[in-house]
């Protein structure tokens, strides 16, 4: 008798017997779990070893200890231990449990961040008063496409101050976005005093530069230890509000640190900036580092993959140049465009975020996995390889390769916007959230206005400048919690001749 092909499948189906649970395994039977190397400490001392010492990736430790591998052929999930703390792993962009289920997102670093929402319980009632003060604007479709012309204007500005010079990529895209970000009307409004001079001082640019990778390192490395001197973004804050005060008491009523004073109930004057307490001012801080920092390491990435993709470099540089091209939706917004997409794709690849983190669980939960389900219990680490899920090769068809195919194959109809695809029932690209929660409540109010400024700075720089780059290695960097490259390089834009320079409207 012979068998076919598939019924050989069937058998060795039939007869494989699943490994054992290796001791220690909490949910024997359901979930896989990877022992690690210490019987008594489980994966914490070599993870240590591997992100704090050597200074690896936190996702790079997951591939290397075998601990990816694991999730991959478990459906996407595996545990481990971290000491005594249980670890749930994943490897997908599904959300697992509700936001009411965690703890808050950046509860490791409340004493970097002070009264920041993202410290603050999902039933706090002070959040939906703080997240709207910056969704109401910088999450708004119609807010953000107002700003077009004053982001293209300050852009243009400020690549016209830097044309010919080499400059290291980082700090071209730094001073760029906190330059944009400082002078668009009704965002920041710190016209007297922009953020790049602050960037540059003595006093405060280490700090101010390097406060997202500290708190990166705090989370993403499991290294408490990390917080140090970064009290420094007090006097900081309080030396912008005091520089730019008349700029500050002119903005528009959307600007974001007017909210802030009109939610804690305090007039904008001089005195009610010296009155301003330490925890306050930290979540403004916080804030004002959002705004530029994220947004300004995102387009670096998305600078590196476009300089590194001849063919993507010359479909951006023939939409820029073509004013852009009418992307109009019959019902109104925009459907996405090459520059869009090529920004969405960097987001996913490299992530503009730590390569994995973690949320401690509060509250028991039901997991379903493969038609079974059990209760992970309050203080388990949720963890989720981010940089690993945004590369699922069952949602992205060239998963390691920069592609705005990638983005493409997500849209689900010419209906499909940026603001669609940027949704919070979207989950496909995680980089705007911590972890999967359910509905993504904490998911980057941000994002839209983040995205969109990236496609318009890289308009304008593609559409006026030849642009070259040397000497990047877009492998990540080690000892650098925020996913930042090896080496940026360097670039050097030219004005092309035949594209005078115009006058600042
Ligand atoms: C590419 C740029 C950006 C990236 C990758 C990014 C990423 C993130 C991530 C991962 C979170 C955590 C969400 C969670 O708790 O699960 C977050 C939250 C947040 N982001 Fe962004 N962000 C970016 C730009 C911005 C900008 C421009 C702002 C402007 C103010 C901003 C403001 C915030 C705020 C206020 C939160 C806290 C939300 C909450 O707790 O509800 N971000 N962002």
């Amino acid at each position: 008798m012979t068998t076919s092909a598939d019924d050989r499948h069937a058998v060795r189906r039939a007869t494989t017997v699943a490994p054992p649970d290796p001791p220690g395994a909490p949910f024997p039977g359901v979930l896989a779990h990877h022992p690690g190397p210490s019987r008594l400490h489980g994966h914490a001392p070599a993870f240590h070893q591997a992100t704090v010492v050597r200074g690896e990736p936190a996702s790079h430790y997951f591939r290397a200890s075998g601990i990816s591998a694991l999730a991959e052929e478990n459906g996407g999930l595996c545990t481990f231990w971290m000491g005594q703390r249980l670890a749930l792993y994943q490897i997908t962009n599904v959300p697992l449990a509700g936001d009411d289920a965690l703890a808050p997102s950046t509860d490791a670093n409340r004493e970097l961040f002070g009264d920041f929402m993202g410290s603050m319980p999902h039933d706090h009632p002070d959040r939906p008063g703080k997240r709207a003060a910056v969704e109401r604007s910088l999450g708004s479709a119609k807010f953000v496409e107002r700003l077009e012309p004053a982001v293209r204007r300050h852009t243009a500005d400020h690549l016209c101050r830097v044309a010919g010079q080499e400059m290291p990529l980082d700090d071209f895209t730094l001073s760029l976005t906190a330059y944009v970000d400082s002078m668009i009307p009704g965002v920041l409004d710190l016209t007297r005093r922009p953020l790049p001079e602050y960037l540059r001082s003595a006093e405060y640019g280490h700090v101010v530069r390097g406060f997202f990778d500290l708190a990166s390192d705090v989370i993403s490395n499991d290294n408490p230890r990390a917080m140090r001197e970064f009290d420094v973004i007090v006097p900081f804050v309080r030396d912008l509000l005091t520089a730019n005060f008349e700029s500050l008491a002119e903005a528009p009523d959307s600007n974001l640190i007017r909210r802030y004073f009109a939610l804690w109930g305090r007039p904008f004057t001089r005195g009610g900036v010296a009155a301003l307490d330490p925890a306050q001012i930290k979540e403004l801080g916080t804030i004002i580092v959002a705004t530029y920092d994220t947004t300004a390491l995102s387009l670096m990435w998305a600078l590196g993959y476009v300089e590194s993709t001849p063919r993507v470099k010359s479909a951006i540089v023939a939409e820029a140049r073509n004013g852009g091209g009418d992307r109009r939706c019959p019902r109104g917004g925009s459907s996405p465009s090459v520059i869009d997409l090529a920004v969405l794709e960097a987001v996913r690849l490299g992530g503009s975020n730590p390569s994995a983190l973690w949320r401690r669980t509060t509250a028991p939960f039901t997991l379903h996995h493969r038609g079974a389900r059990v209760t992970v219990p309050p203080g388990t680490m949720l963890w989720l390889d981010r940089r690993q899920a945004n590369r699922d090769p069952a949602v992205f068809p060239e998963p390691c390769r920069f592609a705005p195919a990638n983005i493409q194959a997500i849209v689900r109809s010419d209906r499909e916007t940026v603001s669609s695809l940027l949704s919070r029932g979207r989950y496909e690209i995680n980089s705007f959230s911590m972890i999967n929660a359910e509905r993504n409540p904490r998911k980057c109010p941000g994002r839209l206005f983040s995205v969109r400024m990236q496609a318009l700075v890289l308009s304008e720089l593609y559409g006026h400048y030849t642009v070259s780059t040397e000497g990047a290695d877009l492998r990540l960097k080690r000892h650098a919690s925020m996913p930042r490259p090896a080496r940026p390089g360097t670039i050097t834009i030219h004005r092309d001749t035949g594209t005078p320079r115009e006058p600042s409207r």
